[in-house]
């Protein structure tokens, strides 16, 4: 399978004021992050806002509406946090009224060490958090989730499968292969991923996606 999906098509009807932010919290915007958030701006279209910004540089300017404060300030009311540990799970109710959605503009890891809690939920105490189910995301991958939730989809209707596998044939070394151990939501019978992101990984032209098919360790 190769990657590469029409995104536009994910803009669902999701309510006129609906809000995403996704909060930067990593040190430095590397690729990796940088095309992540460029497939989240594709999915959430004018709903997106990146907080947390505080040198802007021009790649992002260009994908949305940027603020320098944390999300956490600039709606100290309106939050609401997707974090994994979080105890509840989000429903449309939920995105209904003013909330703005506000997801973690972390790198995954594996296992997960649950830095939203760290860096967000334990930040805003009065803050409202929800789960997305009980895997982990990238943050493309929560932003197209939430927004169809955010169209009154149930979570347990979208199609999602945990671990990817990036393969590419490189003479003289023979296969190689990367694995990512994270949840993707299933759009078009393909994993979402920025096809970006899976060239750079990979050093190389569209390399084949496969699902691992087996638990992660
Ligand atoms: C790649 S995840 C990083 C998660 C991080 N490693 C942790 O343990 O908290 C990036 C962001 O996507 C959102 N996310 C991913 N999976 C989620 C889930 N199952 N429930 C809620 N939010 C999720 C969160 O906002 C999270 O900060």
């Amino acid at each position: 399978m190769r990657c590469g999906q029409n995104l536009q098509g994910c803009e669902v009807d999701r309510g006129v004021n609906f809000k995403v932010a996704i909060e930067h919290l990593e040190p430095e915007l590397s690729k990796w992050l940088l095309y992540e958030y460029e497939n989240a701006a594709k999915v959430l279209g004018k709903s997106l806002i990146f907080t947390n910004i505080k040198r802007p540089p021009r790649t992002l300017t260009k994908l949305s509406t940027i603020k320098r404060q944390s999300a956490l300030r600039l709606f100290p009311h309106e939050t609401l946090i997707l974090d994994p540990r979080a105890k509840k799970t989000l429903t449309p109710q939920d995105l209904k009224g003013d909330s703005i959605a506000v997801i973690g503009g972390i790198l995954g890891e594996h296992p997960p060490r649950g830095r939203t809690r760290t860096l967000l939920t334990l930040k805003a105490p009065k803050a409202k958090a929800r789960n997305l189910g009980n895997w982990q995301f990238t943050i493309d991958g929560a932003a197209y989730v939430t927004n169809l939730i955010a169209s009154g989809k149930k979570l347990e209707l979208i199609p999602v499968k945990c671990g990817l596998v990036l393969r590419a044939n490189f003479k003289p070394s023979g296969v190689h292969e990367v694995l990512l151990p994270y949840a993707y939501p299933i759009v078009a019978n393909k994993p979402l991923i920025s096809n970006k992101l899976v060239n750079y990984l990979m050093n190389a032209k569209n390399p084949k996606i496969a699902w691992r098919n087996r638990p992660l360790v």
